[in-house]
Formats: structure tokens, C-alpha cells, sequence
């Protein structure tokens, strides 16, 4: 059934002025650059705000603009974009840059159509974009919208199914306002982040729950309908730390497929578990040791879990993909997030370290133990 004009009106209202009231001052809420704009839209897939923050304001000092990106070096945003996840994001976010200047002489398009014909750039982020930076009259759709919208109007649909999709992104097109469109998406946005949470929403806080169909059922914790989740594939790892003291071993990842191009710790795959994200054969030229620390990371669809093992490099000097990094390089390294996480582990104060065990990994030449990187 479709919205009434009132019923949209009215649902503007309440929550624009909610949103006035209620909005937490964010870095992105304070310019409309597109530019920026596209790089917190970016961010923000996938990963918390809080997370988010300095990962844009670093990223926007170091590329300010479309032309710094489109030109910077693959590897430099990357290393702005490690810990983030999801890099191929950050590989598409830097042909679009190119696209801009190529075909639209570096102003970005406001035009929801050529927006979506930019590499990486999907129905959300072109929505986010004209709507945000251009006052374009242009719906969008994420987790959170999905949450509001399909608990405002009771829709039991699953959301990730075509049927869904097509269901949430009608309702959303209908209820975006001819001018505001920029706040009103992203009062809906803050209402699901705040007020509409998945767990324990603050039903009672909500400037629309007189509204809500969901509310008024009862139905608020059932919708919306949940996603039917393919079980995560279990994933053994053995982590190599090799350290002179001053440097790391770092082992570079094949230019293509999954984190293609980024650094880790040199890195096998266990038992055939399924995951296949990793090679099975340990580099010949390191020599395990003892057990430093075990650390748990998921990415996408794969639960890891990582022993990480103190290693020696038995030859005289590591070759290709294996090289040694100095301690002061890896904060402006492309690293794994997994690879972060192990150095951050292997790295903490004595007490802070899980399981407490002693670290240092040391090569054998130099056994002197590591000290903390800058990231
Ligand atoms: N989530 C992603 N982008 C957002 C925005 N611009 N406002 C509120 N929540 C968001």
C-alpha cells in the first residue's frame, strides 16, 4: 500500500525535528564536499562511526581531494585504509577518483545516474551523495534504514532478498522529501544508529513510535525479518613473528584476489580447514619457535583462528615476498587487519598481553626484543 502524502509529510516532520535536536556532531556533517562526503559514505559501510573518525580525518589530510587520490600511490591508500577491511573498496574508491577527473574534469557529478556508473560507487553511496552534498531528491537504503523502515510500517519481508530490496528502496523513495532530502536521509540513518537499534531499540525515546506499526504489534524485536546467515568456515592459521629488534619480517600478499598486494606476518593455513585464504606450505627459510599468543579475527565469511609463533629466519636474507620492515614503516603500511591485531598482541605492555607470556620474537642474529610500533 502506498504512503499517503500526509503520512509522509507528517513522519518528515517528526523526525527532522528530531534529528535537529538529537544529531551527534560528526566530522562529515560539517562540510557538504561531495569529495568528503563520499569518502565518510565509504567508511561508514561495514564499519562503527566511532571507528570511522580518524581513519577519515586522516585520510582526508593526507588525500584532500579527488585529484591528491587519483594520483597518489595504490599502496599509500591502502596504508590509509588498513584496518578498515574491505580493500578492494579502497582500490575502486581510487579509480573512481580517476573517473571524476577523467570524465567529469574533477567536479563530481550530482546526477544519481552518473554517480552509480563510477567504479564502487552502488545505489547507497549515490543516494548518500546527491542527496547529502547536493539537496538531489534521492532515497537511500542501508542496514539502519531497512531497521526504521521495515518496523515503521511493519513489513515482514527479508530484507536481503530481491522481493525485500525492491520493497525497502520503494518505501524509501516515497518518503524522501522534494528539498532536505540530504537530512532527512540521514535522520532516518541516525534514528536506526540511536533510537532503532537492532537490540533493545528506546521505543520510548522515538519521535515516531506513534507512528509505528511495529510498536503498535508488538512486533518491534521480530522485525526485521533476520538473514539467513551461511554457517562462517572455521580457519587455522600459524602466524610466523620473526624480529631482529628493529625490524619485522613481513611477507607480501599475491597482487591479486583477497587483501591482494597488502603486508602480514608471514602466514600459513593449518589444517585444510576450507578457508583456503592463505598458503599451506610454510617458507622454508623460517624456523618456528614457541607459542607467543592466539588471536581470534573474522573477515567476511571465515572465523580465524590464528596461533601466532616467534620465527627465525635461518637465511642470510629474505627472499621475495618475505622482506624485512623497519619498526618505524608499519604504521604507513598496507598491513592485513589480522596482521595489526598480532602485533598489537605481541606488542602490549607485559599484563595487558593474552595469553601473558613472554615476547620477543628475535631473530636469530640479533635477540634483542622489539619494541612498540607507532600504529
Ligand atoms: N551512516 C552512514 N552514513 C551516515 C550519515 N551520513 N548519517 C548518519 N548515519 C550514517
Amino acid at each position: 500500500m502506498p504512503i499517503t502524502p500526509e503520512t509522509a509529510r507528517s513522519l518528515r516532520r517528526e523526525l527532522v525535528r528530531w534529528f535537529a535536536r538529537a544529531r551527534r556532531d560528526l566530522p562529515w556533517r560539517r562540510t557538504r564536499d561531495p569529495y568528503a562526503v563520499w569518502i565518510s559514505e565509504a567508511m561508514l559501510q561495514q564499519t562503527r562511526v566511532e571507528v570511522v573518525i580518524p581513519y577519515y580525518l586522516r585520510f582526508l589530510e593526507r588525500f584532500p581531494d579527488v585529484a591528491v587520490l587519483a594520483n597518489a600511490p595504490e599502496e599509500e591508500v591502502l596504508a590509509a585504509w588498513s584496518g578498515l577491511g574491505y580493500y578492494r573498496r579502497a582500490k575502486s574508491l581510487q579509480l573512481a577518483a580517476r573517473a571524476v577527473l577523467e570524465r567529469h574534469g574533477g567536479r563530481f557529478p550530482s546526477d544519481r545516474d552518473a554517480l552509480l556508473a563510477l567504479p564502487g560507487i552502488g545505489p547507497y553511496t549515490a543516494g548518500a551523495i546527491a542527496s547529502i552534498a547536493f539537496d538531489r531528491s534521492e532515497p537511500l537504503v542501508d542496514g539502519n534504514v531497512v531497521r526504521v523502515l521495515a518496523r515503521l510500517f511493519g513489513r515482514d519481508v527479508a530484507p536481503d532478498s530481491a522481493a525485500g530490496r525492491a520493497e525497502f528502496w520503494t518505501l524509501a523513495r516515497e518518503l524522501v522529501p522534494g528539498k532536505g532530502a540530504g537530512d532527512w536521509n540521514q535522520a532516518l540513518m541516525e534514528l536506526g544508529a540511536l533510537v532503532c537499534t537492532p537490540r533493545d531499540p528506546a521505543c520510548v525515546r522515538c519521535p515516531l513510535s506513534d507512528s509505528c506499526e511495529a510498536f503498535r504489534l508488538g512486533r518491534v524485536a521480530e522485525l526485521p525479518r533476520k538473514k539467513s546467515r551461511p554457517a562462517a568456515v572455521p580457519v587455522e592459521l600459524l602466524v610466523l613473528a620473526a624480529s631482529d629488534g628493529e625490524r619485522w619480517l613481513l611477507e607480501r600478499r599475491p597482487p591479486e584476489g583477497r587483501m591482494a598486494g597488502m603486508w602480514q606476518l608471514p602466514t600459513v593455513e593449518l589444517a585444510a580447514s576450507g578457508g583456503l585464504l592463505f598458503p599451506t606450505r610454510k617458507p622454508r627459510s623460517l624456523r618456528e619457535g614457541d607459542t607467543l599468543c592466539t588471536i581470534r579475527h573474522t573477515i567476511t565469511c571465515h572465523r580465524i583462528r590464528a596461533t601466532v609463533k616467534r620465527a627465525v629466519l635461518t637465511a642470510a636474507v629474505p627472499a621475495p615476498p618475505l622482506a624485512w620492515v623497519p619498526r618505524a614503516a608499519l604504521a604507513e603500511m598496507a598491513l592485513t587487519g589480522m596482521t595489526r591485531k598480532c602485533l598489537t598482541a605481541i606488542l602490549a605492555p607485559p599484563g595487558k598481553r593474552s595469553p601473558a607470556r613472554s615476547p620477543a620474537p628475535s631473530n636469530r642474529s640479533s635477540p634483542s626484543p622489539p619494541k612498540r610500533p607507532r600504529a
